[in-house]
């Protein structure tokens, strides 16, 4: 009897484990219902339905499948949730993964690929937290992959950027709140308007930049310095603009998020605390508010006591009155009676800056600092320069036209900024970039 029931017992172990054995793959004859879950090869990732914090809805969702604490990386039906647990996602004759609610014919989620001749497709979970799905038997080629539309993560691997053939622009979205993984008004995006940039937006505006790229990170992000933890790798060619993020250790779970509040955070899951710790994040201070100072202006949260504005070399506050009311949106105009482009000129260097955005700048890779200097010199429209490349020693040469806008200073980092002044500024040594040299 005893025996009997142990065997039973055996048994019916066998057949929980047999139940509860997961695969990394959704195909045509196996799709994924509410309750069921892919993990990945490695156990590295986990798929299926979840509900956010202080919700009842129903989203299929990725997350790591080794953090104590649920971590949503990616989610599918981001706007329109399951409300109750009938939710069923699988693979339709045309080799599209859809999202249904299995008493109801109406779709919730869908990818959108046309043109899949062979029937023998899946999606497989990845080991890097990349669902993707494959076409034929050797599975080599995919037709749609959830690294191409991330939500609010940015996970190692993923091709953080634009792909110049298709338009395609990987960039990361806010969830609108805590426990609402719908489509939120922060984006964090790389753009090549002018020149290539990294820009953090609230709806259509901007409200931080991280800036081009300057060798070995960007222009608005000075900590960015060759990581132990990583091996960065960016592109920039007819085809692709591109940042990737890989891991040295694999054991390491490493994750970039723009979350509700507007902040770009970096953080890594520490085991033995249990919890993520943020060793990164983005806007930090006011003068990394886009054009906090305005055109022409100045932004150093250093000083002291004061005003953090000031005006580029040459330049004084449009509206004094604004300026001393402490809004500086107005910016900065050419000082009265002065004029560039005349004899004596020349250009002062700011030291440790993030140089202005090059949305109206040019780059040309091939020039020095003196012939960057040369260039804008002969161009009574070049208002400053400044080195593209700064790591190696410097190279390249970036000019602007126009306004210059969003320029502040660092304690540490950054780089110099050469601003056009006229001769009498010139003999005129300015308090505030005097200051700046003596950091
Ligand atoms: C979420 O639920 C917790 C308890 O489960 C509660 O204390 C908290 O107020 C809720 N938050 C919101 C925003 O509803
Ligand atoms: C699930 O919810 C939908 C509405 O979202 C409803 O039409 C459907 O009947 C529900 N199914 C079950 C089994 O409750
Ligand atoms: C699917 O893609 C086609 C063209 O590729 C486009 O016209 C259509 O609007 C897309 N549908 C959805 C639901 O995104
Ligand atoms: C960085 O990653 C690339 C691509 O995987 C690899 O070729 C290169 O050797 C790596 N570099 C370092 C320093 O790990
Ligand atoms: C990788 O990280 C794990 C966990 O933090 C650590 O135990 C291991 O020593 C690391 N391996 C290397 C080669 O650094
Ligand atoms: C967003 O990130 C910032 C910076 O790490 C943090 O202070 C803030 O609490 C985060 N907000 C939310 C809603 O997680
Ligand atoms: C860059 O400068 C070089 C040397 O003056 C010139 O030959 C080349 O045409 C310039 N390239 C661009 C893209 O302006
Ligand atoms: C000065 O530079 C601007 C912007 O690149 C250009 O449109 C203009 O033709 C240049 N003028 C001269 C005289 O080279």
């Amino acid at each position: 009897m005893y025996q009997a029931k142990s065997i039973l017992q055996s048994l019916l172990m066998i057949l929980f484990f047999r139940l509860s054995i997961s695969t990394d793959s959704i195909t045509l004859t196996q799709p994924l219902k509410d309750g069921d879950v892919l993990v990945s090869n490695g156990e590295r990732f986990a798929l299926g339905f979840f509900s956010p914090r202080n919700s009842s809805n129903r989203y299929v969702g990725i997350w790591y499948n080794k953090v104590s604490e649920k971590t949503i990386v990616w989610v599918a039906n981001r706007d329109h949730p399951i409300t109750n647990t009938t939710g069923i996602l699988s693979l339709d004759e045309t080799g599209n993964l859809v999202l249904r609610e299995s008493t109801q014919p109406s779709v919730f989620w869908s990818t959108n690929v046309s043109g899949v001749e062979n029937n023998d497709v899946s999606a497989q979970l990845l080991d890097s937290g990349n669902l993707v799905l494959f076409q034929g038997q050797n599975r080599r080629v995919y037709s749609w992959q959830s690294f191409d539309h991330p939500s609010n993560t940015i996970l190692p691997g993923l091709k953080f950027g634009i792909d110049k053939k298709t338009g395609m622009n990987r960039m990361a979205s806010s969830w609108k709140s805590n426990g609402n993984p719908g489509i939120g008004e922060y984006s964090f995006k790389i753009e090549t308007i002018g020149s290539t940039q990294l820009l953090l937006y609230k709806g259509t505006t901007a409200v931080w930049r991280g800036g081009s790229w300057t060798g070995h990170g960007w222009s608005g992000v000075p900590e960015m310095t060759q990581n132990y933890l990583f091996n960065v790798t960016y592109t920039d060619n007819n085809d692709e603009v591109a940042l990737v993020y890989l891991i040295r250790n694999s054991s390491i779970f490493s994750r970039l998020v723009l979350n509700e509040s507007g902040k770009v955070e970096r953080s890594t899951w520490h085991d033995a605390d249990r919890r993520w710790i943020v060793f990164w994040s983005a806007p930090k201070d006011e003068c990394d508010g886009y054009s906090h100072c305005g055109p022409f202006g100045l932004c150093d949260p250093y000083k002291s006591g004061t005003f953090e504005c000031d005006c580029l070399p040459g330049y004084e506050p449009r509206s004094p009155q604004d300026w001393y009311l402490r809004d500086a949106s107005g910016g900065c105009k050419r000082k009265v009676g002065t004029e560039v482009c005349k004899e004596g000129e020349g250009f002062v260097e700011l030291a440790r800056v993030k140089v202005p955005d090059t949305s109206t700048a040019r780059v040309n890779m091939s020039l020095g600092l003196e012939a960057c200097k040369g260039l804008c010199l002969r161009n009574c429209t070049c208002m400053g320069y400044a080195v593209a490349d700064i790591s190696g020693g410097g190279r390249g040469c970036v000019t602007w036209y126009g306004e210059m806008i969003d320029t502040r200073t660092y304690s540490d980092g950054g780089q110099s900024f050469f601003i056009r002044v006229d001769a009498e500024e010139l003999g005129t040594p300015l308090i505030h970039s005097l200051m700046l040299f003596n950091i």
